[in-house]
């Protein structure tokens, strides 16, 4: 089969390929169309045959009942049992939109479309081009998400073309969609109702309109015994090829943890994946990394999270690693897919750095101009088997200045540089209780002490490396001391590394 593709501008919509479009879908045909939370694959939601047409195109089990869409709240009737009150009102608030309502189904829905069930899901979409096509069907469109089953929701027409080519009679491409995860699905037929799937309604809105929600616990994998009412839950859904692990806590630990195994991949010539968000991302280094969004906005993170996990499928990486967020409003949608997407595999942030003693290191000099950033650069360029953030810093910087010429010629003779490295000066604020303070000399580490309370983790690096030698100011001195000062320093950091590789 060719699979048509039409272009729609959602604020202009061409009416001659609605119409195409709706010809296809009331003969039966399969048309892919976006709503505002992910692209449906849409069918005659009245017609047996196209159900099953939809399953065998999705390669999707027939006991994963579809959700039917409608444009207007009088289509409502027509294929539900009774519309309790508490329906209506919700109904009023949140349709059009991205909530389903899950009903007794009446004789005209066929159990094709409900997968056997007595019931039927309905949603009124808000996207125009989806409200314009229900339409032009005859008021009734069964629309799965349109990929193939167990792949994530598709977010673009892109999505769709790539999981569906040639299985499909048309693609209407109306660009990405809003949201980018799937409705909240709410079941109507018990009381209260009960949330069977979080999304862009999240329970806090619901209970503006209804007295008591209740949220089916599998929805977060607490009673994993217990089967999820939506069928379609339980399938280990989006899931990427890659395995995915989430990893838990605070943003700043996250970052930590995933270092420290992205690192340890990387070591064994592994690339991993990491899904960071706009605030961490440049604090990776090792793997190929990927942002998902800001946390500032939810809506980022969802909108991006399905095209991400597609995008990893690409790179051919066999692990990703994502950080976590809270599981509150929208982030309880967010959290959920991510987790389906991970068969729950979670990891604890805090366990992890736990199993590594220091994670930063500082190299504590007068002026930060040439010991201290020397030995941070050969440290850098030896063989740790731990990733280390390796930095330096000056008890008296004025302002920041490059490195001393003679210290950078050592080093370019070492086919080393920090030709763009610029002083910095110490803050007591930066020492962690995981970071390592290395000083050139007894007085710098005990004026730190002294002046900031620091007591542990500080040692001179001739001290921690059971050394006497001490590390000399080369400062107004000619270049051969600079060469002597790099040999020394260099000595020391060959037996640091081994140090901190036997930690
Ligand atoms: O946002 C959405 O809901 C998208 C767009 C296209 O509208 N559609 C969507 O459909 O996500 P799908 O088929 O991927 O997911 C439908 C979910 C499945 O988990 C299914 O088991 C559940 O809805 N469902 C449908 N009818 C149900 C019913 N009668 N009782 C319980 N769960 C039902
Ligand atoms: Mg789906």
């Amino acid at each position: 089969m060719k699979t048509i593709i039409r272009t729609i501008d959602q604020n202009n919509i061409e009416k001659a390929a609605i119409q195409e479009a709706g010809r296809i879908l009331q003969e039966g045909g399969l048309v892919a169309f976006p709503t505002e939370t992910v692209y449906g694959l849409g069918a005659d939601a009245l017609n047996e045959e196209a159900a099953v047409k939809t399953y065998e195109a999705k390669g999707r089990p027939s006991d994963n009942p579809l959700i039917v869409h409608i444009a207007e709240f009088s289509a409502l009737p027509k294929i539900v049992e009774e519309i309790p009150p508490l329906a209506e009102a919700l109904a009023e608030h949140f349709w059009p939109g991205p909530l389903t309502m899950i009903f007794k189904k009446r004789a005209v829905v066929p159990y094709g479309t409900t997968g056997g069930l007595d019931t039927v899901a309905v949603r009124m979409p808000e996207n125009l081009i989806a409200r314009e096509l229900i339409l032009a069907a005859g008021g009734y469109i069964s629309a799965p998400s349109a990929n193939v089953s167990g792949r994530p929701s598709p977010t673009t027409a892109e999505h769709v073309y790539t999981d569906l080519n040639g299985r499909i009679s048309m693609i209407l491409d109306g660009g990405s969609v809003e949201i980018g995860l799937e409705s909240t699905i709410l079941d109507m037929t018990v009381t209260p109702p009960m949330i069977l799937r979080p999304g862009a309604i999240t329970r806090e809105m619901l209970a503006t309109v209804l007295p008591y929600v209740a949220v089916d616990p599998s929805i977060h994998g607490e009673d994993r015994d217990t089967a999820p009412k939506a069928p379609g839950m339980k399938y280990r859904h989006y899931a990427p090829k890659a395995e995915l692990i989430i990893v838990d806590g605070p943003a700043k630990l996250a970052v930590k943890a995933i270092r420290q195994i992205a690192y340890e991949h990387v070591s064994k010539g592994e690339v991993p994946g990491i899904i960071g968000t706009t605030e961490t991302v440049g604090r990776y280094t090792h793997g190929i990394i990927k942002s998902i969004g800001t946390r500032n906005s939810e809506k980022s993170i969802a909108r991006n999270l399905y095209a991400i996990l597609r995008a990893f499928d690409e790179e051919g990486v066999s692990v990703i690693y994502s950080e976590s967020f809270a599981a509150e409003g929208m982030g309880d949608a967010i959290m959920n897919r991510l987790e389906k997407a991970a068969g729950h595999h979670r990891v604890s942030a805090e366990e992890i750095v736990r199993m590594q003693k220091y994670h930063q290191i500082m190299f504590l000099s007068e002026s930060d101009t040439s010991r201290g950033p020397m030995a941070a650069e050969i440290l850098r360029n030896q063989t740790l088997n731990r990733e280390y953030d390796i930095i330096s810093r000056g008890l008296i910087v004025l302002f920041p200045e490059p490195v001393n010429q003679k210290a950078e010629a050592i080093m370019a003779s070492h086919k080393l540089s920090m030709a763009s490295y610029q002083s910095k000066m110490f803050d007591p604020d930066e020492i962690e209780a995981d970071t390592l303070v290395l000083a050139m000399n007894m007085s710098q580490k005990q004026k730190v002490m002294s002046e900031c309370g620091i007591e542990e983790n500080i040692y001179t690096l001739s001290e921690f490396v059971q050394e006497e030698e001490q590390i000399g100011h080369p400062i107004g001195q000619p270049l051969s001391e600079y060469g002597k000062c790099f040999e020394t320093i260099e000595r020391l950091i060959k037996k640091l590394t081994q140090k901190l590789n036997e930690l």
